[in-house]
């Protein structure tokens, strides 16, 4: 079964235990907010990933349900946040949830969400040990991620090296997918070193994915992300296409263009799409893609050694899918 099917399978699967955690109460407000992302879907990438990484050590899928419903609130609530600190209007072919219902609720939407998530983890039936090891995957990648989304935000607007942007999507994207991964895995009874191995799976897609992600934000289109095009560009945020362009764009005068609309916030999609020009020309998308293919063969070679399954098919396909889509 390829990536997209078996995603839609587990999405499926997965639909019914998402969207029951969130009880008709008052405020009416913040309960519409909190269930927005959720109930819109998404690609249910990481909650898959909970699933077949217990599935692929031999484990009882069911297991890992409420770990994949609970990173999938974690996903969420840091979507809820990320919109509102990008300061982006579109999400799943939404209107944001700070521009719905204002800064306040989002707020408070994205710190329920995540209170949710925990909720849902004591539901696990795993023994004791198991559930330690996943709160410490788990409460570890959101400590990460809040470093790496401040990483992010530092490097709007200056130029990082491919090493700093590195460490930041790991922390910013790979270490959620490691918890999903790492603590699917951990649901199945995996010994340490098999663990160890699907958290460096994880994190090597991670990285894929974001790189891909990001050029997906240069050069997708909205009606197919779902998201906003343009304004990583818009907000001078530094990517390795970024990085690479600055050191790789030949023409003078060409460079002085491509300076001035990184960082202009009014810039049309006139000029964004000058600037993709300009990146692939300078061969910094053909270079971000490479790079991004590299994790995803770096991803699959970690977990080789697992015997074969559906599931390890899966996880192998998923981190193809990771930097081979439109959405
Ligand atoms: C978006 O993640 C946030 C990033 C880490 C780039 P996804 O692309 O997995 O978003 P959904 O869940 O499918 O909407
Ligand atoms: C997403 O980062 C990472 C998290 C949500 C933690 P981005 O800001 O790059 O992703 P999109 O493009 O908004 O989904
Ligand atoms: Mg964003
Ligand atoms: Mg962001």
């Amino acid at each position: 079964m390829n990536a997209k099917d078996y995603l839609k399978k587990i999405s499926a699967e997965l639909d019914a235990p998402i969207k029951k955690y969130i009880e008709d109460e008052e405020p009416r407000d913040l309960i519409e907010a909190s269930r927005q992302y959720p109930y819109a879907g998404g690609k249910r990438m990481r909650p898959a990933m909970a699933i077949a990484c217990c599935g692929a050590v031999g484990g009882d899928r069911s297991k890992a349900v409420p770990l994949a419903v609970a990173v999938e609130y974690i996903h969420n609530f840091t979507l809820v946040h990320d919109d509102l600190m990008d300061g982006d209007e579109k999400r799943r072919g939404m209107t944001t949830i700070h521009v719905n219902y204002g800064m306040p609720t989002a707020v408070l939407a994205g710190d329920a969400l995540f209170a949710k998530a925990f909720q849902i983890i004591a539901d696990l039936d795993v023994p004791d040990s198991a559930m330690r090891g996943i709160l410490r995957y788990v409460t570890r990648a959101v400590w990460d991620l809040a470093r790496g989304q401040q990483m992010d935000i530092n490097n709007e607007g200056r130029i990082v090296s491919e090493d700093e942007y590195i460490e930041t999507i790991r922390l910013k994207t790979s270490v959620l997918f490691a918890a999903a991964a790492a603590g699917g895995a951990i649901a199945g009874g995996a010994d340490d070193k098999t663990v160890a191995a699907i958290n460096g799976y994880a994190i090597d897609l991670g990285l894929g994915f974001q790189m891909y992600d990001d050029y997906l934000g240069v050069a997708g289109e909205s009606s197919k992300t779902g998201k906003s095009v343009g304004n990583d560009i818009r907000k001078g945020k530094c990517t390795v296409m970024i990085t690479h362009a600055m050191g790789h764009i030949k023409d003078v005068a060409e460079l002085e263009e491509f300076k001035g609309i990184l960082g202009k916030m009014d810039a049309s999609d006139k000029e964004i799409g000058r600037a993709l020009d300009i990146l692939e020309r300078s061969g910094s998308i053909k270079y971000a893609l490479d790079l991004a293919q590299k994790k995803v063969d770096a991803a699959i070679e970690k977990i080789r050694f697992l015997p074969e399954s559906e599931e390890k098919e899966f996880m192998i396909e998923l981190a193809r899918f990771a930097i081979d889509r439109d959405v």
